[in-house]
């Protein structure tokens, strides 16, 4: 599979991209500084995370952001074994590529992404594949609030439980065991061996993942996996940081 980008066009070539960096750490810097002050165990206060979020769309860095769907979803999807369509959520859907493939093969989707430029280019990307999937802007540790639903058959996360405060992991999986149907697939993806220097914590193990989905979930497989497109400084970024694969079957009742 050839090293497509998914990305739209962000213009600026290599010096622009410099400065958005450069602009990126000088505002997570500053926004980090001034949440360090307001630290607190208040769970709705903002958070670091979020900020460097909301601004990687801004700049156009989102260097995540792929043309294609994942190899593993399609393998699982079209696969021997491949499910009926049912209820499918993606987690953190960000630009909406897996989100747009699932919709296209005729599952019915929700994307959930707190970040509302992704969204929008989600739904530009949606309505180009002549698709309707249902995108959502809320925080994914509160799939209550947001009023998703629930009976969902399979669960979608790449890239983003990893990025989650520890503080909000728990919140996640008691969301996520909410509204799994009995029998769901949760495909889970997540650095192993976060970036050294991301502005926040990045990062999953298998040991965490064992621990945090005890209770009502099977953890099916784990595995090292790898994806086309996403790179840093001209290096495969699966490679670079490790990216696993978690399948879990949400056990019945
Ligand atoms: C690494 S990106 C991956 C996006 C998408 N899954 C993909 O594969 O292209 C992680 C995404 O999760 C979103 N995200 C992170 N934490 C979130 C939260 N608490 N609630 C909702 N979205 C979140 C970010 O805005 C971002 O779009």
């Amino acid at each position: 599979m050839g090293r497509e980008r998914g990305r739209v066009a962000t213009g600026g070539g290599k010096k622009g991209r410099r400065w958005r960096v450069i602009a990126l750490l000088a505002g997570s810097a500053a926004t980090g500084a001034v949440l360090w002050r307001r630290r607190g165990d208040d769970p709705e206060r903002p958070r670091w995370y979020a900020l460097v979020y909301q601004a990687v769309y801004l700049l156009g860095l989102r260097i995540w952001d792929r043309a294609r769907p994942l190899p593993d979803l399609v393998e699982f999807i079209e696969g021997e074994s491949a499910p009926a369509p049912g209820r499918a959520l993606d987690l953190g859907c960000g630009t909406g590529t897996d989100s747009v493939y699932l919709a296209g093969r005729g599952w019915e989707v929700t994307g959930v992404d707190m970040v509302p430029r992704a969204l929008a280019l989600a739904r530009r990307r949606a309505a180009a594949a002549g698709v309707s999937p249902r995108f959502l802007r809320g925080d994914v540790t509160r799939l209550r609030e947001l009023g998703v639903g629930e009976g969902y058959t399979l669960l979608l996360d790449f890239g983003c439980f990893h990025t989650l405060p520890p503080d909000r992991r728990e919140a996640y999986v008691r969301g996520v065991s909410e509204v799994a149907a009995p029998g769901a697939t949760f495909l889970l993806f997540g650095f192993a061996r976060p970036p050294r220097l991301a502005p926040m914590r990045a990062g999953v193990t298998g040991e965490e993942v064992r621990e945090r989905f005890a209770e009502g979930w099977e953890l099916v497989d784990a595995a090292p996996t790898s994806v086309d497109g996403i790179e840093l400084a001209g290096r495969p970024a699966d490679r670079l940081f490790d990216l696993w694969r978690f399948r879990l079957r949400r056990l019945p009742a």
